[in-house]
């Protein structure tokens, strides 16, 4: 008889349960190196299919399956199943509405995404091959081109659950921080001068939850300390 994991599995369909439950499963753990996408895949695919939740590459590239694991955010495809707590608490990532199960809205987090104009930027003629870059200017790149946005960092952050509104949160700004540091784009003031508000950017207390939480093991918090010591720079 093959071992088993247990699970606890967060479940809500607004059309159908009056509050969210959690939902108890086992499932078989009967190859070596499961994820806890596998589990994910079981029960929807062997035990009940109702059990609603994103996922696309299963390979930690997309970042559609951001979920909170025993209370820590990160990827399911890439968490190994031995070695976790059992039962498993799976819930959706915190901070965002749920729209079922494990799925939530992240429009908030995308249209925050669309503000800081993600896209290369510039004012002088297109050269006629390609704009180049030295290796120590595209090494200024590395920590920030692989974010895969899947919002582990920003839904850990306590300053985004209380003021995500107004704050962009982590992951959006290390994004900004992607486009002001590639030194192709030439809207970097623009860039900053959007960036330079008490709530946008301010409300990053360097807490940290953003760093811990991130499957790809990306440092948002020194992203947000180097567009905050760039706008200090232009001051001087
Ligand atoms: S370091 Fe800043 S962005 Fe990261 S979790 Fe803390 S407050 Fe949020
Ligand atoms: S910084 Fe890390 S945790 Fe945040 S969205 Fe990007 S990949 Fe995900
Ligand atoms: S399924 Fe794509 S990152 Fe997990």
């Amino acid at each position: 008889m093959s071992e088993t994991v247990r699970l606890s599995v967060f479940r809500y369909d607004p059309e159908r349960d009056e509050r969210p439950f959690m939902q108890g499963y086992e499932v078989p753990l009967n190859r070596p190196g499961m994820k806890l996408l596998d589990a994910l895949n079981y029960i929807k695919w062997e035990l009940d299919g109702s059990l609603t939740y994103r996922r696309s590459c299963g390979e930690g590239i997309c970042g559609s399956d951001g979920m909170n694991i025993n209370g820590v955010n990160g990827l399911a495809c890439i968490t190994p199943l031995a070695g976790l707590k059992q039962p498993v608490h799976v819930r959706p990532l915190p901070g965002m509405p749920v729209i079922r199960d494990l799925v939530v809205d992240m429009d908030h987090f995308f249209d925050q995404y669309r503000q800081i104009q993600p896209w290369l930027q510039t004012t002088t003629p297109t050269p006629e091959h390609e704009r180049l870059q030295s290796p120590a200017e595209r090494a200024e790149l590395d920590g920030q081109y692989e974010c895969i946005l899947c919002a582990c960092c920003t839904t850990s952050c306590p300053s985004w659950w209380w003021n995500g509104e107004r704050f962009l949160g982590p992951a959006v700004l290390l994004q900004a921080n992607r486009w002001i540091v590639d030194s192709r784009d030439e809207a970097t003031g623009k860039r900053l001068d959007q960036l330079e508000d008490a709530f946008r950017l301010y409300r990053c207390h360097q807490i940290m939850n953003c760093m811990e939480a991130c499957p790809k093991e990306l440092n948002p918090t020194a992203a947000i300390d180097s567009i905050k010591r760039k706008i200090l720079a232009r001051k001087s």
